[in-house]
């Protein structure tokens, strides 16, 4: 057999082996001494563990090949007996995996928007795991259903703003769903849609339903020839993977064109919707999308002008604002999403800006009876009736995240997280100060909360661009093109600091930017200003011809 190089240690002639009473000792047995202290220690051994390994480990991830890297993952059999104890997987995983993976919690880590996370939620998180609810229905969950309804209610207020009385009436009631927690913000966007395609084509006309009897049934019954979405063409591509599932179809997610401030043009929008009814009478608007916090610019679109359309026109009005929902408990800024309040249905992440480890979507409704839409009963769990959240949500089984999210929302306090998103959002502009002040670099997004983009553009060629006719531009831009593409490539091979980079439609032409996402609170104007130097640094050492 083929020695690989990631077997461990003396795979082979191990002597551990799979027996009844060594399974008995894996499992949690709260009357066992013995297990009790396991558990201490183990725990003590990752926490310490990881603590030693973060100190020692500054950088954003060592150097080492994908390739290389993945000649160690070679092995595809599982070892018949044990091959490791607990204790060797957690060193292997703090010595061996640790070091390439991606330390985002590094202040010099600005590229996504993932970051560093407070310590309890590790804490939080393992009080998940170790209690393993499953909140698809009350028999696996109980109080913690329960306490999920109050998680999700104090969300809506924070969004939806609604009077004591339509809370203490829809907190706990069985028939109202405020939201519900999916996977992720993709599964979450999906669940907008779905809802809103459900309401459109449900049988309270007494013709066919979607759900039941199939989108083509739906359709003809209705004279309908398809369903579009409008979203802003920075609109998430969950949007368009929703629309693909839903039977909608992806290119049914029409992109609307952009203001100078990357923000929806309401011109074009209303151009497109007027289009569409005059030219195409069997086409029906599904939704229109507005992003609060855009996944590559971090823009806000004019939210009250878009529930203006919406309401007007009768059309489902949703929020994506998996990114900037959570900057509504700034009192400093909230100002900057007006307008969410008449959204039918918003979008916000946990494990975005509220600073949860991965992953907690979730979804929230204007109508605390929309998701009825979406309800599915089982004879085995979930009947009718039942308090179950299970019942609406897109995802079956899954982790009772609520626990972690009420719990950080108690320690953190709406005050304790605006000092964050007010860090986040002053930083930024305080970077697109600095960036517009040096001349090598030109800001092309300044940031409306905390993501900006700029570009490394060396003054020669700045102006060579800013003085040259139209048709003399694109292969002007494509030099600088290269140089950002190429700098941001080295500066992510060096190690020490990371910006992603993404491409934007500009007045030049697609312009390939890089974009810095700021929500580590110990990221600072030093750091940016080292970054900044260092991408400097690198153009001239590296990429200057
Ligand atoms: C605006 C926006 N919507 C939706 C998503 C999808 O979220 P997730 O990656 O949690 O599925 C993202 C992710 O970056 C996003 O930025």
């Amino acid at each position: 057999m083929t020695q690989h190089s990631n077997e461990p240690p003396g795979a082979g002639a191990t002597t551990l082996v799979a027996n009844r009473e060594t399974l008995e000792r894996l499992f949690i047995r709260p009357e066992n001494a013995e297990a009790r202290a396991a558990l201490i220690k183990y725990m003590e051994q990752i926490l310490f563990g990881l603590h030693d390994f973060l100190g020692r480990h500054v950088g954003i991830t060592q150097e080492a090949s994908l390739k290389s890297l993945s000649e160690r993952f070679v092995n595809t059999r599982i070892s018949e007996h044990p091959a490791r104890k607990l204790s060797d997987v957690i060193d292997a995983l703090i010595e061996e995996i640790a070091p390439h993976a991606v330390n985002v919690a590094s202040p010099y880590f600005i590229g996504h928007m993932t970051s560093a996370i407070p310590y309890f939620m590790v804490h939080l998180a393992t009080i998940v795991a170790a209690l393993n609810q499953n909140p698809v229905k009350l028999e696996t969950s109980k109080v913690v259903s329960l306490h999920e309804r109050q998680v999700l209610a104090r969300v809506h207020r924070l969004v939806y703003g609604r009077s004591d009385a339509f809370y203490d009436l829809h907190v706990q009631r069985p028939e109202s769903a405020l939201g519900c927690f999916v996977e992720d913000g993709t599964l979450a966007n999906m669940t907008a849609l779905w809802v809103a395609r459900n309401r459109l084509l449900s049988s309270a006309d007494g013709m066919a339903a979607v759900e039941t009897d199939g989108m083509a049934a739906a359709l003809s019954a209705r004279g309908i020839r398809r369903l579009v979405a409008l979203v802003s063409r920075l609109g998430h591509y969950s949007l368009g993977k929703s629309a693909g599932v839903l039977g909608i179809g992806n290119k049914n997610v029409l992109p609307v064109p952009v203001d100078m401030e990357n923000r929806m043009d309401l011109r074009a929008l209303v151009r497109m919707l007027d289009d569409l009814s005059r030219t195409e009478p069997e086409t029906r608007v599904l939704a229109i999308v507005g992003i609060a916090g855009a996944t590559e610019t971090g823009t806000v679109d004019p939210l009250p002008a878009i529930a203006d359309i919406c309401q007007k026109r009768g059309i489902h009005f949703h929020v994506d604002a998996a990114w900037g929902g959570p900057s509504l408990v700034s009192e400093k800024y909230r100002h900057l999403l007006a307008g969410i309040e008449r959204a039918d249905s918003v979008t916000i992440d946990g494990h975005k800006q509220f600073y949860m480890p991965m992953s907690c979507g979730m979804i929230y409704f204007s109508d605390p009876s929309a998701m009825d839409a979406v309800a599915y009963h089982a004879r085995y769990i979930n009947r009718i009736g039942s308090v179950d959240l299970g019942i609406r949500s897109l995802v079956g089984s899954r982790a009772a995240t609520s626990l972690a999210l009420g719990g950080a929302l108690d320690i953190m306090g709406a005050r304790g997280y605006a000092l964050l998103i007010d860090h986040g959002i002053e930083l930024a502009r305080a970077l697109a100060a600095e960036i517009r002040r040096r001349p090598m670099f030109q800001l092309i997004t300044p940031p409306s909360l905390n993501i900006l983009t700029y570009r490394l553009a060396p003054p020669e060629l700045a102006r060579r661009l800013a003085r040259s006719a139209p048709a003399d531009r694109p292969p002007v831009n494509a030099a600088i093109n290269q140089i950002n593409i190429d700098l941001q490539r080295l500066q992510r091979e060096a190690g020490r600091s990371f910006v992603s980079r993404t491409t934007l439609a500009t007045p030049w032409g697609e312009t390939a930017v890089l974009r810095a996402v700021i929500m580590n609170p110990f990221t600072d104007m030093a750091i940016l200003n080292e970054i900044l130097d260092e991408q400097e640094a690198i153009y001239r050492d590296e990429l200057m011809e």
